[in-house]
């Protein structure tokens, strides 16, 4: 038996497995993350860690956990841990893929169509009474069908969003296929973003690459907010460098409710939903204690990070 920490509560049944496996699961009680040193207190003698984006799993934290072997991330996305200290320490760690791809290529395509018809402005307009009449002038936004869109990222979700676009007879083109990062910027009329934030994709859209997008472009962004100069988009947008933003993720998360970028027109932000679909966010669930389930047991984890 082992002591397993999970740092929130999750949808599904998933953590009765976990908890029925015979292992001395701790649930961190809170709606909010645990502070970094409540997370130090709780992981003092635990072996498993069942934690999310929101948890920075780093050197420090480690060290409070000395007895820990396994960790399990509830994202695809492994920013949140420092993964060569855990490498260094012999901890494995697994992450959740593939079953989110397709509830984050919807939601990414959800945020092309709303950037492009300014759905979220004209959705608002009605509730504020500011609807008077048809107006043949009025909230005219962008055509998706037949227009080009450029995806960043090389992997499954960047794949299942260009499926999506086929239906709408858009032009896609991939950077890293073939296309250069420049021109994909250059000849597109959506970018959206499916890279994982790494040293090399941090502050990637900056400036210079705004400078180089379409007047009428569309940012959509449902990777990580650090991926975007966000003070750059911010200038962008008041200048009208390019046409809006639809995104997901921001950085910090949450977005403070004051932040000078929420001022910014043409923008739509989201609490970073991607993967909020029942189906998607259960299956994480599953997979994550599969994960910790089968690295307890000294067995492969079904997605090993490393
Ligand atoms: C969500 O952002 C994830 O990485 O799964």
């Amino acid at each position: 038996m082992a002591r397993v920490f999970v740092t929130r509560k999750l949808p599904g049944s998933a953590l009765d497995r976990l908890a029925a496996a015979d292992h001395g699961v701790e649930l961190w009680p809170g709606d909010l993350p645990p502070e970094p040193t409540e997370l130090r207190e709780r992981l003092a003698d635990a072996e498993g860690l069942l934690c999310l984006l929101t948890d920075r799993v780093d050197a420090e934290l480690l060290d409070a956990a000395p007895r820990l072997r396994a960790i399990a991330n509830l994202a695809v996305g492994t920013d949140n841990i420092d993964l060569a200290e855990c490498e260094r320490r012999g901890i494995r760690v697994g992450n959740t893929p593939g079953v989110l791809t397709e509830a984050t290529a919807d939601l990414a395509f959800a945020l092309i169509l709303a950037g492009a018809r300014r759905l979220l402005e004209a959705a608002d307009a009605v509730r504020g009474g500011e609807w008077h009449t048809w107006e043949p002038r009025g909230w005219l936004g962008q055509d998706v069908h037949g227009a080009t869109l450029g995806i960043i990222g090389p992997g499954k979700i960047g794949r299942a969003v260009a499926k999506r676009a086929e239906g709408f007879e858009m032009t896609v083109i991939q950077a890293g296929r073939g296309t250069p990062l420049r021109a994909l910027l250059t000849e597109s009329d959506f970018v959206s973003l499916h890279c994982p934030l790494t040293d090399a994709t941090r502050g990637l859209i900056g400036a210079p690459e705004f400078e180089l997008m379409k007047p009428t472009a569309i940012l959509v962004n449902t990777a990580r907010g650090e991926i975007i100069d966000q003070e750059a988009l911010r200038v962008a947008l008041v200048d009208g460098t390019i046409g809006g933003a639809a995104i997901d993720v921001t950085d910090p998360e949450p977005l403070p409710a004051g932040h000078p970028l929420l001022a910014a027109p043409n923008l739509t932000v989201l609490p970073h939903i991607g993967s909020a679909s029942v189906a998607a966010r259960e299956a994480m669930a599953e997979l994550a204690v599969e994960n910790l389930l089968a690295a307890l047991a000294g067995e492969p984890m079904p997605n090993p990070v490393r």
